[in-house]
């Protein structure tokens, strides 16, 4: 449902520790108009991703750091609303770096480009946020370009039950690798081995993970 206001999560200070509330400042805002070759898109899904921490912080890093008092940054699925862009038309899915809020304005000269999904989808669209987007790059091309496995090696996952290391440990298996997920639960682990098809799991939490990996 389109809605008459855009809700905005802006970065208020650089955590310290852990994020506390106090880090963001919530704000509506109207919905913006698009101006020449711009788009304006409604978020649908919201990625919050482990590195949404280091990009809060001023310490140096793969992309500029979020600036306080800005949207804070974030990759979105999401839907054109209103296209000035002669690329783009309404009801086209999307992907881009839109940031914690509803709406936002892409392309032309506001800074922020767009991926366009595929029409009709091959899959659910959440499926651009995993094993389509960001995380299911990351496992891919991690584990083929840089760690190359060979058929019959043993690959150790760490936070295996994450959403990268969820996806490293099957691309193993059908890469014929044996694989050995390291996750924090007893119920993670019956989820890794049972429905995911790893072949072992450690809970670092309960045992003596040098012991179990050995
Ligand atoms: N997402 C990406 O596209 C991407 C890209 C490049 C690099 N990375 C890096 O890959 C790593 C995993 O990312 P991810 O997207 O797979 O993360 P995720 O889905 O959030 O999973 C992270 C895992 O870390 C463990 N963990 C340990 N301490 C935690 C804590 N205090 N809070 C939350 N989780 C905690 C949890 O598993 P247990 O309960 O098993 O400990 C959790 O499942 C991160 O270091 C990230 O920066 C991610």
């Amino acid at each position: 449902m389109t809605r008459a206001i855009n809700r905005q999560f802006l970065l208020a200070a650089r955590p310290v520790g852990d994020i506390k509330e106090s880090d963001f400042e919530y704000r509506e805002e109207p919905i913006p108009s698009p101006k020449d070759d711009e788009v304006l898109v409604r978020t649908i899904y919201l990625s919050l991703d482990p590195t949404n921490r280091i990009w809060m912080s001023d310490m140096e890093q793969y992309m500029p750091p979020v600036e306080i008092g800005e949207v804070m940054r974030g990759g979105i699925i999401g839907v054109v609303e209103e296209s000035k862009n002669p690329n783009f038309k309404q009801g086209d899915l999307v992907s881009g770096m839109l940031g914690w809020q509803d709406y936002a304005i892409a392309l032309g000269n506001s800074g922020f480009s767009l991926t366009r999904l595929p029409n009709p989808l091959p899959c659910p669209l959440n499926a651009f946020t995993g094993p389509l987007g960001a995380t299911g790059f990351t496992a891919y091309f991690g584990l083929l370009d840089i760690g190359q496995p060979k058929v019959g090696e043993t690959v150790v996952v760490s936070a295996a039950s994450g959403a990268v290391g969820s996806i490293v440990g099957q691309i193993a298996k059908i890469k014929g690798c044996r694989v050995v997920g390291i996750t924090g639960s007893d119920e993670k682990c019956r989820w890794l081995t049972e429905e995911l098809g790893f072949d072992a799991a450690i809970n670092y939490k309960t045992g003596d993970l040098e012991k179990a990996l050995a």
